[in-house]
């Protein structure tokens, strides 16, 4: 008699886990009958983690509508061996990365049964499968359930996976292991009655020391630094809290909603701020609709204010102290004994290996691996192969890091020459982790529905000629981070890079070119400490080029000891563009063609195909003109707001916008004038209200920072707020010309 996973599993699974996965299973029978509307299966279906793709099936939605494409082709490299016949992403969450062996193997098991057999980790320690079919999705929650692991609130408007270093516990600089507390915050979290009413994610992270990276608190919603006080000669363990912060279209550095709050008060805390965010964040427009807007909307005073409140009228929960009496008896086991290298012959290349993946832990003889993984990709292959390695050397004591890797805590020091072999002979003992060889990067076109240029394509091109000269690159740049999104959103997490870049496009002619914005100049350390400027658009393929002048001009040009945020702070702004000018300019495709294809890609590129305009040549040019007034503009705002010149900044940004719009509208309507009354209105009249200037995905939202900032002018101009309309101007400009490319190309292909 053959049994179902339900049968099978149903001891092993938490009951309420298995519970909520029934009544999904219920409701996806509910919507195949026809009577539950998509729209409340999708919330239903996001919030469990699953998640549609793009997947190149032949059917492929190119940004306007959906096109055929000749698939499967000889030709099409797009994402290696793409799979094109199955339908879905599915996220796993794991609290502060944490994996066991069993987990490790049951993962291999299901990437192989039920999607492409690779495990894809991502820039918030989840693991991603893809090409999931969503009839396969009851069953794979079963069997991850089966070994507590749960896909719930992995997407959709509610709290997503709680964060943490990867080193915490380990660490020679953290002030205490958050690790217990970000498990605690997860679970206290996870289906919550107050986190269901959001009208976005919020993300939260924890950080066990302020000057490094790792936990990343300042780019988060909720972030949550370890620190300790002393209290009547005691020392007590507790948290600086930080709110409001995250990347996205417009970056927001987070603000500090608590100098220090001890250890059994952040649960309640949180339970607290997320009932503020549900009861007064933005629910209808949701490009406004995350905690950061609240929290820039009220002030962090009225925030703070709020949040006291709520917490004074928060029903008592045992469940906000249950755990501190656990803190105590926390602590990992290492599976051997901890010795130190014994001076045994190793490979050569060992020390190469050794030193850029290699950690040394607190507790002596003991060390973190990072097994660096190309592209986050591992196949279930080499996740059972890394699995009983792990089991082998620092059983369960095994993580996912932010930077799209795993790492293997408490490797005894004397075994690291056996490791680094059985590594090898999985194809992951790659050197260089961490380094400017392992850059991130988000799914982009490969999977990612809004993914407008190739990020894992340009990722894997820099990968493979950075590798390939690894020995020779000098070491100024060895520390560099780079980061890839496909597009403005950020989920490779661009803005926090030294060198980072994002997708969009340019018309040239009848066709487009992929085109990656260039952003220099962001901090990762310091727990993200400040965002990269962006400083020009230049074409995908010519990206490696630009690399390789940046990195060049840096190591000539930089004072001893010299960092590259502050060389390029240092240099200027105006000096940066400056080095990337000769690669701005717009290609023919008769005189390039290869520029009109994206990396990883043999088709010519393509995201937007829409009928003929009424312009003529001479138009366009008249356009061209005039948006490059725009930018113009818009790049002395960005002078104005290095210069301290807030309201200056503000001020061009605001004029950009208005030059941009001014260039769109003279498309059609010559005539417009220079009264920004007239300009705003035309331009709403023409392009916003007919929807002619909506993203495909990000709708009216870019249209809106221009009528918004039209109608509503700010009564205070701080760094802040500058910083805002600056953001928001760049993305007007590129939204300007994404429009203007749709609207009045003659795109063909
Ligand atoms: C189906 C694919 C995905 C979609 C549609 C998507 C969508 C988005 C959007 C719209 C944002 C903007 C953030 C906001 O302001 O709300 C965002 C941010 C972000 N996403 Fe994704 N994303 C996807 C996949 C991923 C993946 C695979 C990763 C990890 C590799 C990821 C990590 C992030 C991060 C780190 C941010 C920025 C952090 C933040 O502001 O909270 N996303 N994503
Ligand atoms: S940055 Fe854009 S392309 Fe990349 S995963 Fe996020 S939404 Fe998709």
């Amino acid at each position: 008699m053959t049994t179902t996973w339900k049968e099978r599993l149903l001891e092993q699974m938490p009951p309420d886990l298995a519970r909520e996965i029934d009544v999904f299973e219920g409701q996806m029978e509910l919507r195949k009958q026809g009577s539950l509307d998509e729209r409340v299966f999708a919330e239903s279906r996001l919030r469990r983690g699953v998640y549609g793709q793009r997947y190149d099936n032949g059917k492929r939605h190119d940004g306007i509508e959906t096109r055929e494409l000749e698939f499967p082709s000889a030709d099409l490299v797009k994402g290696p061996d793409t799979r094109w016949d199955a339908p879905g992403m599915m996220r796993v969450k794991l609290p502060f990365g944490g994996l066991t062996v069993d987990q490790l193997n049951l993962l291999a098991d299901v990437a192989e049964e039920y999607s492409d057999g690779i495990l894809h980790i991502t820039t918030r320690q989840d693991i991603q499968l893809h090409y999931i079919h969503i009839d396969d999705t009851p069953d794979l929650m079963r069997r991850l359930a089966s070994v507590d692991v749960t896909t719930r609130e992995a997407c959709g408007n509610s709290i997503r996976n709680v964060t943490a270093c990867q080193i915490s516990g380990v660490c020679h600089d953290e002030a205490f292991d958050v690790t217990p507390y970000s498990q605690a915050m997860a679970r206290f979290l996870l289906g919550h009655d107050d986190v269901q009413d959001f009208g976005r994610k919020v993300k939260i992270a924890f950080s066990g020391c302020e000057q490094h990276a790792c936990g990343l608190v300042k780019m988060h919603d909720v972030g949550f630094l370890a620190r300790t006080v002393e209290k009547d000669g005691q020392l007590v363990k507790g948290f600086m809290v930080f709110v409001g912060g995250g990347l996205g279209t417009v970056p927001h550095q987070a603000k500090v909603l608590a100098d220090f709050v001890a250890e059994d008060k952040i649960l309640p805390l949180t339970q607290a701020i997320s009932r503020v965010f549900a009861r007064l964040g933005e629910k209808q427009n949701r490009n406004r609709a995350r905690l950061k807007f609240l929290v820039a909307k009220l002030g962090i005073e009225e925030f703070r204010r709020l949040v006291q409140e709520e917490l004074e009228t928060l029903p008592a929960d045992e469940r906000h102290t249950a755990y501190i009496d656990e803190l105590d008896s926390y602590r990992e086991e290492p599976a051997r004994q901890g010795m130190i290298l014994n001076g045994e012959p190793v490979p050569e290349a060992f020390y190469d290996w050794y030193r850029t993946n290699v950690y040394k832990q607190r507790q002596p003889g003991y060390s973190v691996v990072t097994v660096k993984l190309p592209l986050g990709d591992l196949t279930s292959w080499q996740t059972r192969q890394l699995a009983d390695i792990a089991a082998e050397y620092v059983g369960d004591n095994i993580r996912t890091t932010v930077e799209q890797n795993i790492v293997l805590r408490w490797a005894p020091d004397k075994d690291l020459p056996q490791i680094y072999q059985r590594l090898a002979e999985i194809g992951l003992a790659d050197a260089g982790a961490n380094t400017i060889v392992d850059i991130t990067s988000c799914p982009g076109t490969d999977t990612c529905k809004l993914g407008i240029a190739s990020s894992r394509g340009l990722t894997a091109e820099l990968s493979r000629r950075l590798v390939a000269k690894r020995a020779e690159l000098p070491p100024a740049i060895e520390d560099l981070k780079i980061k890839v999104s496909g597009c403005f959103n950020s989920c490779g997490q661009h803005h926090i890079a030294d060198i980072g870049f994002f997708g969009n496009s340019r018309r040239s002619g009848n066709h487009k070119v992929p085109h990656f914005q260039v952003v220099l100049g962001g901090e990762w350390e310091n727990n993200a400490g400040s965002f990269g400027l962006a400083m020009g658009a230049v074409p995908a393929k010519l990206v490696p080029d630009v690399l390789e002048t940046i990195t060049n001009a840096y190591v000539s040009e930089r004072g001893a000891d010299e960092l590259f945020q502050s060389w390029v702070e240092r240099k200027g702004r105006r000096e940066m563009k400056a080095l990337l000018e000769p690669y701005m300019g717009l290609p023919t495709i008769d005189e390039q063609p290869q520029m009109f294809t994206d990396w990883g890609d043999s088709r010519i590129y393509s995201i937007a195909d829409i009928g003929v305009g009424e312009c003529a040549g001479e138009v366009v040019s008249l356009f061209s003109m005039e948006i490059a007034r725009a930018e113009s503009v818009h790049f002395d705002a960005l002078i104005a707001l290095d210069e301290g010149q807030y309201e200056v900044a503000e001020q061009k940004a605001y004029r950009a916008m208005l030059l941009a719009a001014r260039a769109l509208v003279r498309t059609r309507f010559l005539d417009v004038g220079d009264d920004p009354d007239n300009i705003v209105s035309e331009f709403k009249a023409r392009f916003y209200d007919t929807e002619l200037f909506f993203d495909p995905f990000a709708k009216g939202k870019f249209g809106r920072y221009l009528l918004e900032r039209h109608d509503e002018p700010p009564t205070v101009v701080d760094k802040d707020r500058a910083h805002q309309t600056v953001e928001e101007a760049q993305l007007f400009i590129e939204a300007t010309h994404a429009a203007e490319a749709r609207i009045n190309g003659v795109i063909t292909s």
